[in-house]
């Protein structure tokens, strides 16, 4: 990558100063180069290809094994804390895991939402056993200084949280040129630093019962990032990092790490995306409006809860077949996307 980045630099007209002429490399030189990035691509895809169908079946061998393997996968009496509770994938969890027989604690910050998702859950008669009533908290990811404090607050209610399910989430839609750094600080404060400092003040209870479970929701912009999502993006990729290094770290106190990474879902997300300016979107994009239901996706992400699965993307062939093309071909994956960013811009 440093290597393409490295001839690009040397090709860009603006760059005319003294040390980048000295820098330029005769045509030949860039022809080799040019050459070498081809072959070297071919090369990589025929190296990678049947690795990578070789690792899915080790995976699916090891998933399998996993699914049929004996263990105590029931939700039932479960202390549930769920984020961004109050609308779309975080109010379909909060309605299968009530289902399940969890002792729900649903969070965000709209008091009311969340009252209307405890009615509703009340009156629903979705659960045949035992119900517990779900217990509301009010609380904002941004609010980073005072997360330890909600954490003292929601251990006050069972004693402890068996399972954490870091959902709430905020997107965006924008160029990079025309984002405040504010809006950038602001996605990146809710998706990471908010769930991270969630994470960690609620961590260290988890490690001293040697038991629980962290469930975050990423996306597939964990894995790929597309264009005008920038912020979007890389708070996810962020997030995907973190878990990673936290499962590895914190497998032997016996607390278990899922990362879901969902494509499209049918919810509010586009609507509620901020802008580059800080505004309200207020859209409903077509890909959102044709996405997954929230359901199923939640039914989806409770049986990769009770099986323990580390990681799910919750998406089509399709995007699951792309996050291969960036990590093989990244080069065929920038020009799709530079063509998808001209094709988008002409559309605005
Ligand atoms: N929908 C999709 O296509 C899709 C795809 C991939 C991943 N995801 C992820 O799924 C998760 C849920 O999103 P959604 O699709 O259900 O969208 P949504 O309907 O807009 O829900 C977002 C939730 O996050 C909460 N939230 C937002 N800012 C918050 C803050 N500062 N503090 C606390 N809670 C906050 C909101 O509650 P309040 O407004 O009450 O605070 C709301 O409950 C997000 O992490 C999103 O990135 C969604």
């Amino acid at each position: 990558m440093c290597f393409l980045s490295f001839s690009g630099s040397l090709e860009s007209p603006s760059k005319t100063g003294p040390d980048v002429q000295i820098l330029k490399l005769p045509f030949k030189g860039n022809f080799l180069l040019n050459c070498a990035k081809t072959w070297s691509n071919w090369i990589a895809c025929l190296l990678f290809l049947p690795l990578t169908v070789l690792g899915r079946l080790i995976e699916a061998f090891f998933s399998l094994k996993q699914r049929f393997s004996k263990h105590d996968s029931s939700l039932e009496g479960k202390v549930v804390l769920i984020t961004g509770a109050s609308s779309g994938l975080g109010e379909a969890l909060a309605k299968c895991l009530y289902t399940e027989g969890c002792k729900l604690i649903i969070a965000s910050r709209r008091y009311t939402e969340l009252d209307r998702v405890k009615e509703q859950l009340l009156g629903s008669g979705l659960r045949k056993g035992t119900v517990y009533p779900p217990v509301i908290i009010e609380l904002d990811l941004q609010d980073l200084n005072n997360l330890p404090d909600k954490v003292r607050t929601i251990l006050g209610i069972y004693g402890y949280v068996d399972v954490l399910v870091n959902n709430a989430g905020v997107s965006y839609r924008g160029e990079v040129t025309e984002t405040t750094l504010d809006v950038d600080a602001k996605v990146m404060n809710i998706n990471y630093f908010g769930t991270v400092a969630l994470t960690k003040a609620l961590l260290p209870s988890m490690i001293i019962r040697q038991s629980g479970h962290i469930v975050m929701i990423g996306s597939l912009q964990a894995k790929l990032a597309i264009p005008f999502r920038s912020a979007y993006a890389a708070s996810k990729h962020a997030l995907q990092a973190f878990s990673d290094s936290m499962r590895a770290e914190i497998k032997h106190h016996n607390v278990d790490v899922t990362m879901i990474n969902p494509g499209y879902i049918r919810t509010s997300l586009s609507v509620n995306a901020l802008t580059g300016r800080g505004d309200r979107y207020g859209q409903m994009d077509e890909t959102t409006e044709s996405g997954a239901d929230p359901l199923q996706a939640a039914y989806a992400i409770v049986v990769a809860m009770k099986e323990k699965t580390q990681e799910l993307m919750l998406c089509s062939l399709f995007y699951r077949f792309a996050v291969l093309v960036r990590a093989i071909l990244p080069n065929i994956y920038f020009k799709i996307m530079a063509r998808r960013a001209a094709k988008g811009k002409k559309s605005r």
